[in-house]
C-alpha cells in the first residue's frame, strides 16, 4: 500500500443540498400513496392520481407524422442531423418568434429565444449567471423548482422549521385576500420570480398589474423571471399571454415556455427561454452570458424533437392542440362546478388547468390528503407543500382523463 504524504481532508458536498427538504414534493407523494396502495391490497376502487402535472392526452397527429419523418431523415446520409446548434434550430426559433411574439405584436427576434429540452431545466439554472448574493423574491405558494435551485446555490439562508421559511428568501404571499396576485414587497428583491397562469393557484395576473410589475422592476433594477408554461390555457380577454406585451419588459424580463403543456411533450422534452439584447446588468448583457452558459453547458435539443416542436405551429397542429386544452378545461369545468356543488371553495380553473381547493374547515392540507386517499381513493397535492401559504389549501389537476375526473369527483362528492 502507498502510504502518501501531507493531511488528507476527506472531500466535501456541496452543503446547501443539505438544506433542501430531503424529497422533492411529488416524491413524498408516490411514497405515501405506494405505503396505502400496500396497506390496502384490497382496495374497492384504483386510485386516481390528480396529484402531479403531468398530461394524459397522446401525441397529437401532426406531431406524431413529422416525428415519424424526422426519424427517417436522420437513418440517411443526406438528411442525418448530428449535433443541433447550441441555441436551436432556425427553423424552431423563427416559428417560435413569428407564433408567439410577433405575432402578438411584441417585438422579439429568433436570435433572442433559446431552445431547450424544457422550462424546468431553464428556470432552475437561470440563477446561475445572477451574482450569489442575489436577493430572491417567490410567490408563496410557488412551484418548488424556483425556491430550490436557489438554496441549491446557496443564496437563501437558514431554514426556519417554524415558519417553513429560509430567512434571505422575500415570500410574497399570495391568499384569498388578495386574490391570489402577489403585493410589491416591503424589501426590495434583484430577482422577482413569477408563474402565470400560476402553478398551484390558478391565478392570473391582469395586463395592468403585470404592466405595475414591469414598471417596478425597471424602476428597481431587478429582472422578473415569467415562467409561463401554461400560457396556452388563457382562455380570458386582457390577460397578456406574455411579459413582452408590457411596455419596458424587453429592459426587465426573461419568459420561459414549454411544449410540455400545450403539446404534451412532458415525455418528449421541449422549450425554451427569451432574454432580450436589452437586457442589461450595467453593460453587461445577460442574453450574452445565456448564450455562454448555454453554449459551454448544453449541446442542443434533439433535431427531432425540434421538428415537432415546429410542427405544433402548423395549422393542422395548432388546430389539434386547441382541441386537447379544450379537453383539459373541460375538465377543470367539471372539477370546479361539481365541488362547489357541494360547498367547496374552489379557485383557479378557468385561466389554467389547475384547481385550487380551500380545504374543509378544521382540516389542514396533509389531512385532507390523507382523508381523500383513504375516502375517496384519490391523489392531489398538499397546499402546504408549496410554501406556507399553502396551508389549509390543496390542488387538484385537469390533466387526468375526462372519465378518472368524473369517477374521482363522483367519490370525492360522496365522501
Ligand atoms: C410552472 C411550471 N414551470 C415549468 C414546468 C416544467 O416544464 P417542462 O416540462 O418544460 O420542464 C412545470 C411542470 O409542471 C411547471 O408547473
Amino acid at each position: 500500500m502507498i502510504l502518501w504524504k501531507g493531511k488528507a481532508t476527506m472531500f466535501r458536498v456541496n452543503e446547501n443540498y443539505l438544506k433542501l427538504p430531503v424529497n422533492y414534493l411529488f416524491s413524498n407523494i408516490e411514497k405515501k400513496v405506494e405505503a396505502f396502495s400496500k396497506a390496502h391490497p384490497t382496495l374497492k376502487h384504483r386510485v386516481i392520481r390528480l396529484g402531479i402535472g403531468d398530461v394524459t392526452q397522446p401525441l397529437i397527429p401532426a406531431i406524431i407524422k413529422t416525428l415519424h419523418e424526422a426519424v427517417d431523415e436522420m437513418g440517411q446520409m443526406e438528411t442525418f442531423h448530428g449535433y443541433a446548434p447550441d441555441f436551436g434550430y432556425e427553423f424552431l426559433r423563427t416559428a417560435i418568434m413569428k407564433n408567439d411574439y410577433q405575432g402578438r405584436g411584441c417585438n422579439i427576434e429568433a436570435d433572442e429565444i433559446f431552445v431547450s429540452d424544457g422550462a424546468k431545466s431553464d428556470c432552475s439554472n437561470i440563477q446561475e449567471i445572477f451574482s450569489e448574493d442575489s436577493k430572491i423574491s417567490v410567490c408563496d405558494p410557488v412551484y418548488p423548482v424556483y425556491l430550490d435551485s436557489n438554496v441549491m446555490a446557496g443564496r437563501t439562508g437558514v431554514w426556519n422549521s417554524q415558519t417553513k421559511m429560509f430567512s434571505k428568501v422575500i415570500y410574497m404571499p399570495c391568499i384569498r385576500e388578495n386574490n391570489f396576485s402577489p403585493e410589491f414587497p416591503k424589501e426590495i428583491p434583484n430577482l422577482i420570480y413569477f408563474c402565470y397562469p400560476n402553478n398551484p393557484t390558478g391565478s392570473m395576473l391582469t395586463k395592468a398589474q403585470l404592466q405595475e410589475w414591469v414598471d417596478y422592476a425597471n424602476c428597481v433594477g431587478a429582472v422578473i423571471l415569467y415562467d409561463s408554461a401554461y400560457e396556452a390555457y388563457i382562455s380570458e380577454e386582457n390577460i397578456p399571454h406574455t411579459i413582452y406585451e408590457c411596455e419596458g419588459a424587453r429592459t426587465c424580463a426573461i419568459e420561459f415556455r414549454s411544449f410540455s403543456k400545450n403539446a404534451g411533450f412532458t415525455g418528449v422534452r421541449l422549450g425554451f427561454t427569451v432574454i432580450p439584447k436589452d437586457l442589461k446588468s450595467g453593460n453587461v448583457s445577460l442574453h450574452n452570458l445565456w448564450r455562454r452558459r448555454h453554449a459551454t453547458k448544453y449541446n442542443g435539443a434533439p433535431y427531432i424533437i425540434q421538428k415537432a416542436g415546429e410542427a405544433v405551429y402548423s395549422s393542422e397542429g395548432q388546430s389539434q392542440i386547441k382541441e386537447q386544452i379544450v379537453y383539459y378545461m373541460k375538465n377543470a369545468r367539471v372539477i370546479c362546478e361539481e365541488l362547489k356543488s357541494v360547498g367547496y371553495t374552489v379557485f383557479g380553473g378557468v385561466n389554467a388547468p389547475y384547481i385550487w381547493i380551500k380545504t374543509p374547515a378544521g382540516m389542514n392540507s396533509w389531512e385532507f390528503f390523507d382523508y381523500l386517499l383513504e375516502n375517496a381513493n384519490v391523489v392531489g397535492t398538499p397546499g402546504s407543500g408549496f410554501g406556507p401559504s399553502g396551508e389549509g389549501y390543496f390542488r387538484l389537476t385537469a390533466f387526468g382523463t375526462y372519465e378518472n375526473i368524473v369517477e374521482a369527483i363522483e367519490r370525492i362528492k360522496k365522501m
